[in-house]
């Protein structure tokens, strides 16, 4: 129907991008973006006339998305080429063909269109080898620029490579190493964002190891990862911890001004929280003897996950036991109890407890009839 309304106002419409390269590689795909030679948003304004559905429109990237009767939500975008004024910057854009639009995306495999023009109706169009890329497993930028212009693709790069099993194209390697020094004039919001995405695909060791092989760590950090460090990425990804910015933080951790390192990262207040506690912590070292007691004194203060993250850090293995006491530990008494007792509310409730919990954690007290005689 679409490709029946676009013949009848004389413009080109096509699928483009991820749905495109996923149908012709058997893969699940469910984003559709729909790239029109002329004007996007009059495109879709006139689907919605005869088709129904709502549009939602955005003028300053000339695209908008269509909800289909039905509640398909498709993006309709106007043929583009964007400019790049400087190095790593973001690009400003201009209309223009469908060649154009292709040109200025990042791989062969993401740059193919399938025509849905009624008259040529699943007509491919693919000017930069895409096909003969796929066949051959390769990553591939489309011009030797590709990755000065915006050098988040060479993370990109990487997690397509691990997505479909592909390796990088000889040149494409080459280019890509050479512009990973430009890394560091990414903003650090757009370059978590690209390493969020390698750990929601669950590559992120091997990505760290690929990026590794690009000098990526090298020119952000001045760091080469140990397989040490990877080892306790290893955990602190097996852990939940699936946070970009924890990522940067373990790679880093324990090096020579890791804090300085990691600040330009710490983009939320939790996550300057989490420079801080784990700084504090690193100020409170641990004996081997310890009582669980003494730690918990020490440490009750600090967020369990936090506590968790920095024995890995550290491969403490004092604090993980602690750790692991702390989660098994089932209150014995309540705020009830207390009650009971004749103990007026106040601050002396959390003291109680936490004099209670030092006694658990030293197995001095295991059941609530201990406790309660304890208490009395
Ligand atoms: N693109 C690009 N350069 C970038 C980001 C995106 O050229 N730095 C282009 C790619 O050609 C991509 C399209 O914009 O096909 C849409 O981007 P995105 O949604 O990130 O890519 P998908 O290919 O849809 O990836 P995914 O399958 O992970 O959704």
């Amino acid at each position: 129907e679409i490709g029946a309304i676009a013949d009848s106002h004389g413009i080109n419409v096509y699928l483009i991008g991820g749905i495109v390269r996923d149908f012709l590689l058997n893969r699940l795909n469910e984003d559709i973006d729909l790239v029109v030679e002329g004007d996007g948003i009059s495109f879709a304004h006139t689907i919605r006339e005869q088709l129904g559905g709502q549009i939602k429109t955005h003028e300053q990237f000339a695209t908008a998305t269509w909800t289909t009767p039905t509640n398909i939500k498709l993006d309709i975008v106007t043929c583009r080429t964007e400019y790049y004024d400087a190095p790593a910057a973001l690009p400003t854009v201009r209309a223009s063909n469908i060649r154009e639009d292709l040109r200025r995306r990042d791989f062969s495999i993401n740059a193919l269109a399938l025509q849905i023009n009624k008259s040529d109706f699943g007509k491919l169009l693919d000017f930069f080898q895409g096909q003969e890329d796929m066949d051959n497993k390769e990553i591939r930028i489309l011009h030797n620029l590709s990755f000065i212009e915006d050098p988040t693709r060479i993370v990109r790069a990487i997690r397509f490579a691990l997505r479909f099993d592909y390796t990088l194209a000889k040149q494409t390697e080459e280019l890509a190493l050479n512009a990973s020094y430009l890394l560091k004039q990414v903003s650090a919001t757009r370059f978590l964002r690209e390493i969020q995405l390698l750990i929601n695909e669950e590559t992120i060791i091997r990505g760290v190891k690929l990026l590794d092989s690009l000098h990526v760590w090298q020119s952000l950090f001045n760091l080469k990862p140990t397989i040490e460090s990877l080892m306790k990425l290893e955990q602190v990804i097996a852990y939940h911890f699936n946070d970009a910015f924890i990522v940067i933080l373990t790679l880093n951790y324990g090096q020579h001004n890791w804090k300085q390192k990691v600040k330009r990262y710490s983009l939320t207040t939790k996550q300057n929280q989490l420079i801080q506690q784990l700084e504090a912590m690193q100020t409170v070292p641990l004996s081997k003897n310890e009582t669980m007691s003494s730690i918990h004194n020490r440490y009750h203060m600090f967020k369990e996950d936090t506590i968790l993250l920095y024995t890995i850090l550290t491969e403490n293995t004092l604090l993980r036991n602690y750790v692991e006491k702390r989660e098994q530990l089932k209150p014995l008494l309540t705020g009830q109890d207390l009650l009971m007792q004749g103990i007026k509310p106040g601050p002396i409730f959390s003291d109680i407890l936490h004099q209670l919990t030092c006694f658990q954690l030293d197995n001095e007290i295991i059941n609530r009839n201990d406790a309660l005689t304890w208490l009395q």
